[in-house]
């Protein structure tokens, strides 16, 4: 063979072998599939955003990094500690004209703060996406654990020191729900619960409303008490009750369960706290009883 022919040739040969791994690998190529919609957040988001985990900085509620331990953990500082009086943690408490400032405890700038996000419940793919599963990041080693429920999960951060009054243990001393976890009545993302999603106080035909209201109460006794929150009659923890007159408060006008604790050890702080400890018993005299500061009627009907 003349060079040149040789050279026709070897093209040739080169150029069906690239014709032909062109058409193989055209020909095996799997049929082109549409790339799956990306998730829709947004309800999600949105029920956050708009929740009370949606903006955790505020002035008065300590962002410093101590507190963002729990409000914002990405801004968590584990060396940060509380100074001694007056001035112990950097907020501008109720009342303060300027910011107490806490050397062992500083101030995080608003543009810092991470806040609560979905990463500190839900691993997060390179490409942004969260992951359903449910874990908890650590701020320290930039590490999840794996949570068996959503209660762990919850505790992380809904949680103190003092005995009974974990919300998880008072579940577990209630006379019901002792299987629910949070998220069996909160919604994971904007915290919201409501008693009446599974019991329907409206639904007057069903032997709960009916238990609710009668034979114990007179047949009309249902409308004096449409201000008294369901904890307030069925707490099964002996917490104290009243109603709350705060017109930011959205339990405003209602009748509720409270809770005193010492704040370090001495003060006494007594605030709002629904009960989760329950029970279908109720007594009536935890409000009718005689001297009561309300001037509620004493004798009411009682089987
Ligand atoms: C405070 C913790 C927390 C944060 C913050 C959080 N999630 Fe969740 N998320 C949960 C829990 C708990 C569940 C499981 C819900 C259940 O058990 O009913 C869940 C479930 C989900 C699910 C699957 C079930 C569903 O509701 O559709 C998606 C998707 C999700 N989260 C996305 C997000 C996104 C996006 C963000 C940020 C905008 C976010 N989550 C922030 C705790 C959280
Ligand atoms: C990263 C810590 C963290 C986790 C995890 C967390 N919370 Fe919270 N939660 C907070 C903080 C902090 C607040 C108070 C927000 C503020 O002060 O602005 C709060 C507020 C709330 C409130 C409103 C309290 C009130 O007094 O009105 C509810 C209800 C609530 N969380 C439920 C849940 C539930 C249910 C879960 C689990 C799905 C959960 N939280 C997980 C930190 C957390
Ligand atoms: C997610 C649904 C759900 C929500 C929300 C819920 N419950 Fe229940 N409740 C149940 C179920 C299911 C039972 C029966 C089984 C049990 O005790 O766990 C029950 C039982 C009860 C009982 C006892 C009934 C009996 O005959 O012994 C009382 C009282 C009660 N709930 C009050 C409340 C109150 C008060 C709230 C709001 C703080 C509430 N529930 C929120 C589902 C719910
Ligand atoms: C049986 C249903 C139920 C379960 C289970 C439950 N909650 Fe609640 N929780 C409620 C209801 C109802 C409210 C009142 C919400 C309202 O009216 O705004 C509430 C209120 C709260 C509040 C704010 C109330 C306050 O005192 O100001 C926090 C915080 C909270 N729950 C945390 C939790 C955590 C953490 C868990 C899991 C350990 C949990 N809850 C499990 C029904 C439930
Ligand atoms: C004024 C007090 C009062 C209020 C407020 C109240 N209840 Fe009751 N409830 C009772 C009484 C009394 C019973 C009957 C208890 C018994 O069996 O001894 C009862 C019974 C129940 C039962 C058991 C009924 C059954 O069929 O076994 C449930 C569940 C219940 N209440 C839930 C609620 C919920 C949810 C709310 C708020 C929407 C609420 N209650 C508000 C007094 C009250
Ligand atoms: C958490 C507090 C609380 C508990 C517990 C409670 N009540 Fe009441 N009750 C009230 C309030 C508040 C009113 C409304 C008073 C008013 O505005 O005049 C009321 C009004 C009444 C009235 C109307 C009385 C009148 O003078 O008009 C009757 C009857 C009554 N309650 C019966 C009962 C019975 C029976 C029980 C127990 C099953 C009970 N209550 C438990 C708070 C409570």
């Amino acid at each position: 063979m003349s060079e040149p022919r040789r050279a026709l040739m070897c093209w040739k040969i080169a150029a069906w072998t690239v014709i032909g791994l062109l058409l193989a690998a055209c020909g095996s190529a799997a049929p082109p599939t549409a790339t799956p919609a990306p998730r829709d957040d947004s309800a999600i988001r949105a029920a956050l955003a708009n929740g009370p985990h949606g903006d955790t900085y505020h002035l008065n509620t300590g962002p410093n990094t101590y507190c963002a331990q729990c409000k914002s953990p990405a801004n968590y500082d584990p060396q940060a500690v509380i100074d001694a009086p007056p001035n112990c943690v950097t907020c501008k408490f109720p009342g303060d004209t300027v910011m107490r400032v806490a050397a062992g405890n500083p101030l995080v700038p608003e543009h810092e703060w991470q806040g609560i996000r979905c990463k500190n419940c839900h691993p997060i793919e390179a490409d942004g996406t969260v992951q359903t599963v449910v874990a908890w990041w650590s701020p320290l080693e930039n590490t999840y654990s794996n949570m068996p429920d959503s209660t762990a999960l919850c505790e992380q951060c809904h949680r103190d020191s003092a005995a009974g009054t974990l919300r998880q243990r008072e579940i577990r001393q209630s006379a019901v729900h002792t299987d629910a976890t949070c998220t069996t009545c909160h919604d994971a993302h904007s915290a919201a619960a409501d008693c009446a999603a599974c019991h329907n106080a409206d639904d007057t035909a069903t032997e709960f409303v009916a238990r609710c209201w009668t034979p114990y109460l007179a047949p009309d006794a249902a409308a004096p008490h449409r201000s008294v929150r369901c904890e307030a009659c069925h707490d099964n923890g002996g917490l104290a009750v009243d109603r709350v007159q705060a017109a930011d408060d959205p339990f405003d006008g209602q009748w509720t369960t409270w809770r005193t604790t010492m704040i370090a050890g001495i003060i006494p702080n007594t605030k709002v706290w629904v009960s989760h400890n329950l029970a279908a018993a109720v007594d009536c005299a935890r409000c009718h009883y005689d001297g009561n500061p309300w001037a509620l009627t004493v004798e009411v009907l009682r089987p």
